[in-house]
């Protein structure tokens, strides 16, 4: 297996001269496992879509380490502001007008006028920004439409030595990526159900977040039908598996079950295991996997939204 680099200071210069030359580093967030190179570099940024197999058309999250630097590439209007100081460093993507000045690859907003901006809560994340000198673009580490990484592990296994480098934080805090809020003319409108609840999101913001689909012509791939997707075929809301069905449970369990989101019905620790536990009862090869029903508030609707695309019909 590819070897694994726990974070020291000497593996973060590295990392960062890595970045610099146009490599490709993996690297921990507190929502998932993001897949960096230097935004600046349109060449690099193409490794980054060959090695997720990811369509071009995807833009992708440009992480930086603090607002001063997110306002050096993007415009933000006054609630994008508001957004960013309440919840940043953090697990808010804020898609807003790209500047013409940002020195950013095209490829990274797939040619789109915006860009989307996070500054991680990560320590190791942020000292790499630092030591790339720069933003750096991530998606998500893992093959393009399936299950995402919340272990230095699961990017090896899906990645290989595609990458240059992969730094091992351990399991990410969150283990669900981040919101996604647009700034869009009409108001600001929810891309993608994330590590923070959109009811936090609509308290700040002092009003409601318009939907996916209300108007603006912008894609997330977290949009996309079919995504997080393991080999089995799963089936949600079950209550009764079908007989040696691997079985995902949540809450208290009373039948046989292979894993448990969480015992205790916390729906933050269902989250941080949701990626890991779907690797893991993807491996044992059945044909199909058994979800039990998720409480559809909070950090619910993140999971069911994750669950709903992972049980989706693919393409091809
Ligand atoms: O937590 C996360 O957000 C992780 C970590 C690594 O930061 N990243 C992540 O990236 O989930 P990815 O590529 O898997 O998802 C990024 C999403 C995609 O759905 C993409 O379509 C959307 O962000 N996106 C990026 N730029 C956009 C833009 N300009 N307009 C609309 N959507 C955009
Ligand atoms: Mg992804």
């Amino acid at each position: 297996m590819f070897e694994l680099s726990p974070v020291t200071a000497e593996t973060l210069a590295e990392a960062g001269h890595l970045i610099r030359k146009g490599g490709l580093v993996a690297f921990p967030t507190e929502t998932v496992y993001g897949l960096g190179a230097d935004a600046r570099d349109g060449k690099a940024v193409a490794r980054i879509f060959a090695a997720k197999r990811r369509p071009r058309f995807n833009p992708l999250i440009v992480h930086v380490a603090s607002l001063d630097a997110a306002m050096r590439l993007g415009m933000f209007p006054r609630e994008a502001l508001g957004l960013a100081e309440a919840f940043w460093p953090g697990a808010l993507t804020l898609v807003v007008p790209r500047r013409e000045d940002s020195g950013l690859s095209d490829l990274v907003s797939a040619g789109l006028p915006t860009v989307a901006l996070r500054v991680p809560a990560h320590d190791a994340a942020l000292a790499l920004i630092r030591a790339a000198g720069g933003p750096i673009a991530a998606p998500s580490a893992n093959i393009s439409g399936r299950i995402s990484a919340t272990r230095a592990e699961h990017v090896a296994a899906d990645f290989g030595d595609s990458v240059d480098m992969i730094l091992d934080g351990g399991p990410c805090a969150a283990g669900l990526e981040s919101a996604i809020v647009a700034l869009a003319a009409a108001g600001p409108a929810l891309l993608r159900a994330g590590a923070i609840p959109a009811e936090d999101i609509e308290r700040v913001l002092g009003r409601q977040l318009g939907q996916v689909g209300d108007g603006a012509s912008i894609q997330a791939s977290g949009m996309m039908q079919s995504h997080y997707a393991p080999r089995a075929q799963l089936r949600l809301d079950v209550n009764a598996p079908r007989p040696s069905e691997p079985f995902l449970a949540f809450g208290a369990c009373p039948v046989r079950h292979d894993c448990n989101l969480s015992a205790s019905g916390d729906l933050r620790e269902a989250a941080a295991n949701l990626f890991a536990h779907l690797r893991m009862l993807d491996a044992l090869g059945a044909e199909s996997i058994a979800v039990a029903p998720i409480p559809n508030q909070g950090l619910g609707e993140a999971i069911n939204d994750r669950l709903r695309r992972a049980a989706a019909p693919r393409p091809h």
